[in-house]
């Protein structure tokens, strides 16, 4: 039986030697350049060539506060995924964003990404968000922070998603544009709840995904374009007075 296991560690706690191997993870299995991303973003962004990220890079944009939080995990000790998180406070809430998550491509479709975001989760958090072109990336993120897609709030995305946004401490985030039906109800593109990032990454394998997971369900997040990602924002379960009340024996 393989042997799987999960680590956290705080941002502070992160060293190069785990960041250099979650650069060459990352760089091994996240994605390759679109057709257009030279043109659009710069010579670096080779159409076919893999997309790239250097352990400063990681450092320095991923997990840039005091509360990050970096968990990985291992099958038979080989690292077969990682997620980053940024921590950062909006009107006295706690906001914690997947800043980066990538699964081995020899290790995927077994629950690793929804078990790496229910790690990174901690009792102070209010709200979670992820922004990615992978619909298998926001599965895991509405099992692990919700219960499923199918009960996400979109309501409480309409309204928190730009306060949450702009005051983000990470560039991407904050820079992002929000896009689709649920900010904009005269958006006709088919994009419901999205975001332009300008982040040109091939979307051959997500779309395929997105193809099979409309085969099981109805997908509330609307169409994938080019230089686009989804976005996904949930408020923190909070566990009920009543039943913290029974497990301490108060009433
Ligand atoms: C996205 C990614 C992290 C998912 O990792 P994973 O470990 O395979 O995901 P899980 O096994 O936890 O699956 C999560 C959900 O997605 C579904 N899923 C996983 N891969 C899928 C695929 N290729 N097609 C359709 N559904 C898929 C799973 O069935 C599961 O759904 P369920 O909870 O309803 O059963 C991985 O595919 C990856 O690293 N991709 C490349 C990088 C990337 O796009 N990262 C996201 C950027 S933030």
């Amino acid at each position: 039986m393989d042997e799987k296991v999960f680590q956290r560690f705080n941002g502070d706690k992160v060293t190069d030697d785990m960041l250099e191997e979650a650069s060459k993870l990352f760089s091994e299995n996240y994605g390759v350049w679109s057709e257009h991303a030279a043109q659009l973003m710069g010579k670096f962004a080779k159409a076919g060539s893999r997309v790239r990220l250097s352990k400063e890079r990681l450092r320095n944009e991923y997990l840039p506060s005091g509360i990050s939080s970096y968990v990985r995990v291992s099958v038979n000790g080989h690292l077969a995924g990682n997620a980053f998180a940024c921590r950062w406070t909006v009107n006295g809430r706690t906001i914690c964003w997947i800043t980066q998550l990538v699964v081995h491509s020899d290790y995927r479709e077994r629950g690793l990404a929804s078990g790496l975001l229910n790690e990174i989760k901690l009792d102070g958090d209010d709200a979670y968000g992820i922004m990615s072109s992978h619909p298998a990336a926001c599965l895991a993120a509405s099992k692990a922070f919700g219960s499923s897609m199918n009960t996400v709030s979109f309501e409480y995305m309409k309204v928190n998603a730009e306060s949450i946004m702009q005051a983000s401490p990470v560039r991407y985030v904050r820079n992002a544009k929000l896009r689709g039906k649920l900010f904009d109800p005269k958006d006709a593109s088919g994009l419901v709840s999205s975001v332009d990032t300008g982040f040109y990454v091939d979307h051959e394998e997500p779309l395929e995904a997105l193809a099979w997971v409309r085969e099981s369900m109805e997908w509330p997040l609307g169409e994938l374009l080019d230089g686009h990602e989804f976005i996904l924002i949930l408020p923190a379960r909070r566990r009920s007075r009543s039943s913290s009340a029974r497990r301490s024996g108060t009433s």
